[in-house]
């Protein structure tokens, strides 16, 4: 029996069992069996979750690139890696072959390097989903720089703060990016992002949707004609198993944006090993998944763990509404599509328009769905189930994080049954444990609590880029011994969990992560406003929205509302980027607070939601009274 792929429910019991009791023989044979090591590793786990500290392989060397893709060129150098389908119908996809890309990523890897770029430096990664976005990470993971990939609809504030942060010393861009029927000036938000970040050295630009950019003597280079030049052969560097591999922003519920970082050996074993068995590969399948590579779910699940296995991964360069609604299931019958992996924000979204989008395509390929990001909703579900699946194709729900690096709890399609809302067991490794508010944790079935995970896992993240006290006190002080995760679980009578949502001030918009607090100050910059609190409340297509509460200066003159309104969500798009605008911006006089000073999110939420019945005790506040008139004014 082999650990690495399960076929079966009472397989899946078996290796489960395994990984609990013996860990680390469990990852110790599935490293052994199934990855290219230059030097294998001379202790499998070291682990302290109080410093925190976990090492995995510990003394082993390799290059993720030679496992993603030099050791495929013996057996599959004319395979498809990469199927890339562009945002306009009519432009050809690409299909690159395990070669080609071999040839791609080592001639990128040496414009890199002639850029002055060395093992260890950081490189800003800010592009479209194009093949150079994969290209670029895998020629960083190449020579062994540290890629930061940041997501393509962050404003150049948030590319800017993302980049010092990191010290990124090189940033790969494009002139633009297609969007459906809009282009979006790339370059431009670059060069204003780099007005403000004196780390940057040089700046390498993919010709994409060919407008003029400005380009900066000395700093900005196109790519092209540098990669025509470079060498297509480039030595893969040697890394240790845990020099970090990239860093990744992710919200946290207060301060600026968490650089998580991931290393090297622990993150391809785990990536690999869970994109092999949630969605069971298998040689010939043509794997998609939606997400944008900025997000983790499209490093693990676009790059690394279908390469690593050597799958051909799809990559849709646009958006699901173009040029109709019918685009996803178009592209599922065009490239035959076996496993198909979405969020549930876009499912809500399909589901509100036209059967006839999906009824005239072919999907008969499928043979399994998976959906990721927020909790999707009994409805959503059975949508999915019904006019995707046609009522006989397993739902992966997977739940996971940034955090975590890969898939933690998740049905295995055709061995786990699957209920509507439920991420159902634990893969291999994962050893889930809930807790309550005092810290006790909650044995049994049929409870809810807080979930956290008590043994490491090779693909967690070690730390938060120049922060690790951060990273102790986010992930492990709340309960002793344990990762915190920050959401809330249920475990149901047969042992299944259900996800129910953050128990912390992170929302989840569209199946994004955004904090309350950066939001916050992007709204306080406004010169009208003294204080601000966003609260999230249930939207039918995003899961959820934001809500405002805004108190305004009294600056004596009359303002127009609606102006403030729309110029607050101005400034929140320049700070952050769209996705954090506000859908609901409530004035009003004051905000209710604890004695201790704490806004009491809790009531804003409720009144939010429209649940302003259910407030509570709300007799311990400091100003009970302004309760009534927010309630009154709430714009429901
Ligand atoms: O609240 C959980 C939610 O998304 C959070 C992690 O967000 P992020 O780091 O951006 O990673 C998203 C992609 C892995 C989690 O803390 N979440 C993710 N997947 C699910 C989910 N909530 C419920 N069900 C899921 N399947």
């Amino acid at each position: 029996m082999s650990n690495y792929h399960i076929k079966g429910l009472e397989e899946y019991f078996q290796v489960y069992r395994k990984s609990v009791n013996t860990p680390e023989k469990f990852w110790e044979e599935i490293a052994e069996e199934n990855f290219v090591w230059r030097k294998k590793w001379d202790t499998v786990l070291q682990w302290d979750f109080t410093k925190p500290e976990v090492k995995w392989f510990e003394g082993a060397q390799l290059n993720i690139t030679e496992n993603c893709i030099d050791r495929h060129l013996y057996t599959k150098a004319d395979q498809t890696a990469i199927i890339f389908e562009p945002n306009d119908v009519d432009e050809q996809a690409q299909h690159i072959t395990y070669k080609q890309l071999h040839e791609r990523v080592c001639k990128f890897a040496n414009v890199l390097k002639d850029q002055g770029i060395e093992k260890g430096d950081r490189v800003c990664i800010y592009l479209p989903m194009i093949p150079e976005l994969s290209i670029a990470v895998l020629a960083c993971a190449r020579i062994g720089a540290v890629h930061s990939v940041v997501f393509a609809g962050f404003s150049s504030t948030a590319l800017s703060t993302r980049i010092n942060d990191a010290s990124c010393k090189l940033v790969i861009t494009s002139d633009g990016s297609y969007r459906g029927k809009k282009t979006i000036d790339l370059k431009g938000i670059v060069d204003e992002a780099l007005a403000k970040t004196p780390c940057v050295d040089s700046v390498l630009v993919v010709k994409r949707i060919h407008t003029e950019v400005a380009i900066k003597e000395g700093r900005d280079h196109w790519l092209q004609p540098l990669l025509e030049k470079a060498s297509a052969t480039c030595d893969a560097a040697l890394m240790n198993a845990e020099d970090p591999l990239f860093i990744l922003y992710t919200s946290g519920s207060t301060g600026k944006p968490k650089g998580m970082v991931h290393t090297t050996a622990g993150y391809m074993v785990y990536s690999a090993y869970t994109f092999k068995n949630v969605f069971q590969y298998r040689q010939g399948d043509v794997y998609w998944c939606t997400a944008d590579i900025g997000w983790i779910t499209g490093h693990s699940y676009i790059i690394y763990g279908p390469l690593v296995n050597g799958a051909t991964t799809v990559m849709f360069e646009g958006v699901p509404t173009y040029p109709d609604w019918g685009r996803f299931w178009q592209i599922v019958e065009k490239h035959k599509v076996t496993q198909f992996y979405t969020a549930p924000t876009a499912i809500r979204a399909l589901a509100k328009e036209s059967l006839d989008n999906v009824t005239k395509y072919d999907l008969s390929s499928i043979k399994i769905l998976g959906t990721v990001g927020e909790p999707i909703n009994e409805e959503a579900w059975h949508w999915y189930d019904e006019n995707i699946g046609k009522k006989g194709i397993p739902i992966a729900d997977t739940w996971w994080q940034t955090e975590t690096g890969g898939i933690m709890i998740s049905p295995i399609p055709y061995a786990t049954p699957t209920i509507p809302t439920f991420a159902t067991l634990p893969l291999p490794g994962i050893q889930p444990s809930l807790m309550d508010e005092n810290g006790v944790e909650i044995k049994g079935n049929q409870v809810d609590g807080r979930l956290t995970i008590k043994f490491p896992w090779p693909g967690m993240a070690r730390t938060i880029w120049g922060n690790h006290q951060r990273y102790k006190e986010t992930y492990f002080t709340a309960y002793e011994n344990r990762y915190f995760t920050g959401d809330g679980a249920l475990r149901d009578a047969t042992g299944y969990y259900r996800i129910t949502g953050r128990v912390d001030d992170v929302i989840i918009v569209s199946g994004h992560n955004l904090g309350t607090a950066p939001i916050e100050d992007a709204v306080n910059e406004h010169p009208a406003v003294a204080e601000s609190a966003i609260v999230g409340f249930p939207h039918d297509v995003k899961g959820n929205a934001l809500y405002g509460y805004v108190i305004l200066k009294e600056t004596g003159e009359s303002r127009d509302q609606d102006n403030v309104r729309k110029e607050i969500n101005q400034l929140i798009t320049e700070r952050i980027g769209p996705i954090a605008k506000l859908d609901k911006i409530q004035f009003t006089p004051g905000l209710p607070k604890t004695r201790s000073g704490k806004i009491m999110r809790r009531i804003l939420r409720k009144i939010a939601s429209g649940e302003s019945e259910q407030l509570g005790d709300i007799s311990t506040l400091l100003n009970p009274e302004v309760v009534a008139t927010i309630k009154d004014n709430a714009l429901l």
